[in-house]
């Protein structure tokens, strides 16, 4: 145990915990940025081991059915956030767990677990940290999506003769219709919700992405009709940059393939085609999130380039098979 970190001349205990965890954190992957430190608040839980200290807190996010927020995870989330320093730091993360969700730590108890409630609990953490997946494991949670991270330097790359160009105005209903399919795959695979305004939604976001300064919206043309669109955002200090340290870094939203289309390299054309439009605008590096139960992102972006940066995982025991839980969330609750 550390006395500073009880009493002593260090007056804020969590900043001096969230220090060396960041260090820590560093040290695993230079490419996660540092967290804030946690508020002091009664809902802090603080465990010191042996050989480790950990803090956390949950904090609760509430969206409306109808907003769009509730596309992307469950309507109440319990955001865990977690410092974790010391010589066995997945003793201390289990610890602080155990407190956070109510022991014991099997799935059913603590937050999330309540059978059909639309809600999880969310946990954003490095995935080089290997050491701390039991702890997680343990405690009910499941890895859901990844955010993976690419350099942008080198040479342009080779793009293959499938016609790419930016997206019109009168792209609109089709990249809706397609960014829909999209959606509706992703909730198949369990991992994003079914909600009445998603068509909606997805129109008035997808509108504003043709005129907005930071974004992008790339369509792959054959024999003159799209058959595949990537909708992306160049660097604008968005919150999923802040995630990592490599800024300038662009942010990849969506990719989409019409079914018939696939396997002859659209979708690469595409890729390729965003990373040099995020060239263009200065960007050094570019994120995506991708789900880890979809069977063709992962060894696509990895073929691409792309290696895990941050998992999160999310703990949902018994919930209604329809509603997806949550995804790629950060500690403020934002997707
Ligand atoms: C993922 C997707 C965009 C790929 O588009 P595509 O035009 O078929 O991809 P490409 O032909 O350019 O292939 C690129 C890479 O994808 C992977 N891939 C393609 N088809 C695949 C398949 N049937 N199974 C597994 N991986 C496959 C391979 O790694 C391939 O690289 P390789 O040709 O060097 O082996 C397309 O399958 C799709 O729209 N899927 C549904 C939506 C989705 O999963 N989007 C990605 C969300 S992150």
């Amino acid at each position: 145990m550390n006395e500073r970190l009880l009493a002593g001349p260090v007056s804020d205990p969590t900043a001096l915990l969230t220090e060396r965890h960041n260090r820590r954190w560093a040290r695993i992957d230079s490419r996660v940025a540092p967290l804030p430190s946690l508020a002091d608040d009664t809902g802090l839980v603080i465990s010191h081991g042996k050989d480790a200290t950990a803090a956390g807190r949950i904090a609760e996010y509430r969206f409306g059915e109808n907003t769009y927020e509730a596309l992307w995870g469950p309507l109440l989330r319990h955001v865990l956030q977690v410092r974790v320093t010391g010589q066995d730091p997945a003793a201390a993360l289990d610890e602080v767990l155990a407190e956070l969700l109510g022991a014991p730590a099997t799935p059913g108890d603590g937050p999330g677990a309540e059978p059909g409630n639309d809600q999880a609990a969310v946990l954003t953490w490095p995935s080089l940290d290997t050491i701390c997946v039991a702890p997680l494991v343990r405690h009910g949670f499941a890895p859901l999506t990844s955010l993976v991270h690419r350099w942008l330097e080198g040479l342009p790359e080779a793009v293959s003769e499938a016609s790419v160009r930016f997206a019109l105005p009168s792209d609109l209903e089709w990249l809706t219709g397609q960014a829909e399919q999209l959606h509706l795959f992703e909730s198949r695979l369990g991992v994003l919700p079914r909600r009445p305004a998603l068509r909606a939604l997805l129109a008035e976001e997808l509108a504003s992405a043709l005129t907005d300064e930071h974004s992008f919206v790339l369509v792959s043309v054959a024999d003159g009709a799209p058959v595949g669109f990537l909708h992306g955002q160049f660097p604008h200090g968005a919150w999923i940059e802040r995630q990592v340290t490599t800024e300038p870094t662009g942010y990849l939203s969506r990719l989409f393939v019409v079914p018939e289309a696939r396997g002859r390299s659209v979708g690469r054309a595409l890729i390729a085609a965003a990373h040099e439009a995020l060239r263009a605008r200065g960007a050094r590096s570019v994120l995506l999130h991708h789900s880890l139960h979809n069977p063709l992102a992962a060894p696509l972006w990895a073929r691409v380039g792309y290696r895990p940066v941050l998992t999160t995982w999310t703990r949902r025991p018994g919930a209604a098979a329809e509603r997806g839980p949550g995804t790629h969330i950060g500690e403020d609750g934002k997707e």
